[in-house]
C-alpha cells in the first residue's frame, strides 16, 4: 500500500525547497543581479541567460522552470508580469520588446522571440543581421507546449494557444487557436 506521508516525501520536499531557495540567492544576488525580480519567485532549475545586455523585469510569484533561456540584446526589453509560469526548456528572446501579461502560463519548450534573421539578396545571414518587431502576450493567456510565437505577434487577454502551434499572426482576446499556422477555432465565452 502506498504511504502518502512517507518520510521520503517530506525529505524530497525539504530538499526541493532548499535547492529553490539557494538557487534564488544565486540568481537574485549574483548571476542575474541586474534583473528586476518581484517577490516570491520560484527558480525550479538552471536558467540560461547568456550575453544579456538589455533589461529584464519579472513580476511577483513568477515560476521559472528548469532550463529556460532568457536572451535580451542591448536596448531590448523583456517584461514578465506577475503570477506567470514559464515552463521547462522555453526561450524568451528580445532584441526590441517582449511582454508577457499577468497570470499567463507558458508551456514546455516554447519559443517566443521578437527577431528573425534579415533576408537580403546577395548577402549572407551573418552580414544581414536581424530584424525585430515587438511581441505582446496578454493577461491570462494559456500557451500550450512547444508553441512558437513569431516576431510582431500580439496575443490578446484570456486566449488559448494549442500545443505545437506556430503563431505568426495576431490572436484576438478570448480566442482558442491552434495549428501551423495557428488559426482561431472558436471564441471562448
Ligand atoms: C487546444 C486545446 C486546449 C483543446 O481545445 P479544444 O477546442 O477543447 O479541442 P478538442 O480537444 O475538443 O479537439 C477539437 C479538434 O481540434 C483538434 N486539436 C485539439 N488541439 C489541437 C492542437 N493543439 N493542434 C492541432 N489540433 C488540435 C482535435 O484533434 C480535434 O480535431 P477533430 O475535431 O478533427 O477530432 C488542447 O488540445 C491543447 O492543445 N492543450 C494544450 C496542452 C498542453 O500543451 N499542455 C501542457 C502545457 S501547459
Amino acid at each position: 500500500m502506498a504511504m502518502t506521508h512517507s518520510p521520503g516525501r517530506y525529505l524530497t520536499k525539504a530538499i526541493d525547497r532548499t535547492a529553490n531557495a539557494l538557487r534564488g540567492l544565486w540568481y537574485r544576488h549574483i548571476y542575474l543581479s541586474w534583473v528586476q525580480f518581484g517577490r516570491t519567485i520560484t527558480f525550479a532549475g538552471p536558467i540560461r541567460c547568456a550575453g544579456v545586455t538589455g533589461s529584464i523585469r519579472i513580476g511577483d510569484r513568477v515560476f521559472l522552470g528548469p532550463n529556460i533561456s532568457l536572451a535580451v540584446a542591448e536596448g531590448g526589453s523583456l517584461v514578465i508580469g506577475r503570477d506567470v509560469s514559464v515552463n521547462q526548456g522555453s526561450i524568451l528572446s528580445a532584441r526590441l520588446s517582449v511582454t508577457v501579461g499577468d497570470g499567463t502560463r507558458i508551456g514546455d519548450h516554447c519559443s517566443i522571440r521578437d527577431s528573425d534573421h534579415r533576408i537580403e539578396a546577395g548577402r549572407t545571414l551573418l552580414e544581414s543581421g536581424f530584424q525585430a518587431q515587438a511581441v505582446k502576450i496578454g493577461r491570462n493567456v494559456w500557451i500550450g507546449r512547444q508553441v512558437t510565437v513569431l516576431p510582431g505577434v500580439t496575443i490578446g487577454d484570456d486566449a488559448i494557444i494549442g500545443a505545437h502551434s506556430l503563431v505568426n499572426t495576431d490572436i484576438p482576446a478570448r480566442a482558442l487557436a491552434f495549428g501551423t499556422p495557428a488559426r482561431v477555432q472558436r471564441v471562448l465565452a
